[in-house]
């Protein structure tokens, strides 16, 4: 097999699926809209939750696209072989048009044939779902592969927790689903050994889900109103597997960062296993950062939310880079690498450059002289301690007065065998501050809204609300963020200053003129062109491609959005301003609520 560069693999995908009549959309942002429970986009179908519930996609029923995405849950892992906190995500979607047929046979294509992949038959193997009171056994999948010329041997049959995808959340689409792995060749470890087995025989490249359920907050699955496929492609790792490389870390999409590093630290990647887990973790770090920095909608670094698993990924950076010798100011040039190199794909980097630039050289201004000093301040806690744990106090007296991250604090004790008082750490905390990062954190691992009449309420209501602060305020004020709960809208848009109480008054005023009039809300599809001339707000051509949404309701208000909304603005009944406050330098936030 040919060496293959992720740039082939990429446009090798789009294409192929562009020639199977699905539509190739852009990546969505890192940063979920709407979304309370979520902190990053975690997979391609992520963003697409509600064309899988049955909404129409402006860009048609099947859909192609490489979608960034983040997973922090297991941060500590990365300086392994596998793990990367930031990757791309290679997917196709049938949005209640083809299944399982057309999906299997179109992935073996991909895999198989000359033209693409060219992976020898045999050396494929896939899994496919047992079967459970949830759902039945998924013989036609089986079979599907069988008529593409896979041997019953190849064909595993797996339960629920190795074969059934999603839903990202609590709630949601999901279904089961077949997975695709590259059989290395490697004699089983054991008479049961399978995909299953992470003896290092089977690598994962691929995996078609078939989303037909909705999983309920009691537990149960009903049925969708449409049969979906969604897939899943992790770019680097397949280039990693189908090229025999021992890491990630060893495809192009890594070795100019680490090229780069090793000429910063004047130390050899493989040199010794401390060096190459260092560099590993600066490159991944710094790559998932400057993707977070040079976002469409993007994050700063900041105490909560996204904004702390970046200063976290900074920080963490920083402190390996010290280790490694290379000093304060060069963090910089390895995101730049990661700039050049992906700025035809994303351009929202290229457009963010100096962003990118600006705040991180800011975060490591602000932290390196503090990692000094608080790494002194840690010998001597661990120097002076009678028994084997640093007390909450302590941790949080590096957080607060040293800027280390709890996560770091408890890694650098691990390294001295010590453990942390994380409870003790939580307390102190709290005291300190209203809103915890562990909160967040916690947050973080819950899973996707689903789109209840309440939060729809509230989107709705964060239309109204910009509008109404373009005209208090003017229209430097753009969206920058946006999160729901049950219970409350978040809103972060771009403003120089704190709003005056007048201001407060008037927008909540104009928001609840608005909800009186009992406007109704309309849905139109357009151009990006057509939009932008209607005066519509909103990202453009950020999306979906050329095609948007652009909700109005009224004169009042004119978007670009995925939706969903409420069908008129008399549903929304009270709304109050609740909070005004900072979110970042340059960003202002409001929380309100619907009464
Ligand atoms: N959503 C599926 C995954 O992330 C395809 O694996």
């Amino acid at each position: 097999m040919k060496e293959i560069k992720s740039g082939d693999l990429r446009s090798m995908y789009l294409n192929f699926f562009k020639d199977k009549g699905h539509a190739i959309i852009r990546s969505a942002s890192l940063i979920p809209e709407n979304d309370p429970t979520v902190l990053f986009t975690t997979a391609g179908m992520h963003p697409l939750t509600p064309y899988l519930l049955g909404q129409k996609h402006p860009a048609g029923n099947r859909l192609t696209d490489v979608q960034k995405c983040v997973r922090t849950g297991d941060i500590d892992e990365v300086g392994d072989a596998s793990h990367c906190t930031f990757f791309e995500m290679l997917g196709n979607w049938s949005l209640g048009d083809y299944f399982k047929k057309e999906a299997i046979h179109w992935s073996y294509e991909f895999l198989t044939s000359e033209k693409y992949l060219n992976i020898p038959v045999e050396k494929l193997a896939v899994s496919v779902f047992a079967g459970d009171e949830d759902a039945p056994r998924d013989e036609e999948s089986a079979e599907i592969w069988q008529e593409c010329g896979l041997k019953k041997e190849q064909i595993f049959y797996l339960p629920k927790k190795n074969n059934w995808w999603g839903p990202a959340g609590i709630t949601g689409p999901c279904g089961p689903d077949t997975e695709m792995f590259f059989d290395t060749g490697k004699p089983k470890c054991s008479p049961e050994c399978g995909p299953q087995c992470d003896c290092g025989k089977y690598l994962e490249i691929w995996n078609d889900v078939f989303m037909q359920y909705n999983k309920k907050e009691d537990g149960t699955f009903e049925p969708l109103k449409q049969k979906n496929v969604d897939t899943g492609m992790g770019l680097e790792r397949t280039v990693c597997v189908f090229n025999g490389f021992k890491s990630v870390y060893e495809t192009d999409v890594f070795a100019g960062a680490i090229k780069c590093i090793e000429q910063l630290a004047n130390k050899k990647y493989g040199e010794s296993d401390e060096i190459t887990k260092a560099m590993r973790i600066i490159a991944d770090h710094v790559r998932t950062a400057t993707f977070m920095l040079g976002d469409q909608i993007g994050v700063t670094p900041s105490n909560v939310d996204q904004g702390y698993v970046l200063r976290r990924l900074i920080r963490r950076a920083i402190r390996f880079m010290r280790q490694l010798d290379i000093q304060k100011g060069e963090m910089v040039k390895i995101a730049l690498h990661y700039v050049d190199f992906y700025r035809e794909v994303y351009p929202e980097l290229e457009e963010n450059r100096q962003k990118i630039v600006d705040e991180l050289t800011k975060e490591e201004e602000k932290f390196s002289k503090a990692l000094e000093q608080g790494t002194k301040e840690f010998e001597r806690v661990v120097a002076k301690a009678e028994g084997k744990t640093i007390d909450g106090q302590t941790a949080f007296r590096l957080y607060d007065t040293f800027g280390f991250p709890i996560e770091m604090t408890i890694e650098f004790a691990k390294e001295k065998g010590f453990e942390v008082d994380v409870e003790g750490f939580r307390e102190k905390f709290s005291e300190h501050q209203k809103k915890s990062q562990l909160g967040s954190e916690q947050r973080f691992k819950g899973g996707l809204a689903d789109h209840s009449e309440k939060t729809t309420r509230l989107h709705t209501a964060t239309h109204l609300l910009q509008a109404a602060l373009r005209k208090v305020l003017g229209d430097e004020v753009a969206q920058k963020g946006s999160n729901i709960t049950e219970e409350r809208l978040r809103f972060d848009f771009s403003f120089g200053r704190p709003m005056t109480k007048e201001e407060i008054a008037e927008t909540q005023r104009l928001v609840n003129e608005a909800i009186k009039k009992a406007m109704p809300i309309t849905c139109r599809e357009m151009t990006v062109e057509e939009a932008k001339n209607e005066g519509a707000i909103g990202l453009f051509g950020d999306k979906y491609g050329e095609i948007v949404k652009v909700y109005a309701m009224g004169d009042f208000s004119k978007e670009i959005c995925g939706g969903p909304h409420a069908t008129n603005t008399s549903e929304l009944g009270e709304f109050v301003i609740t909070k005004e406050q900072s979110s970042s330098s340059g960003v202002r936030r409001i929380k309100a609520e619907l009464r």
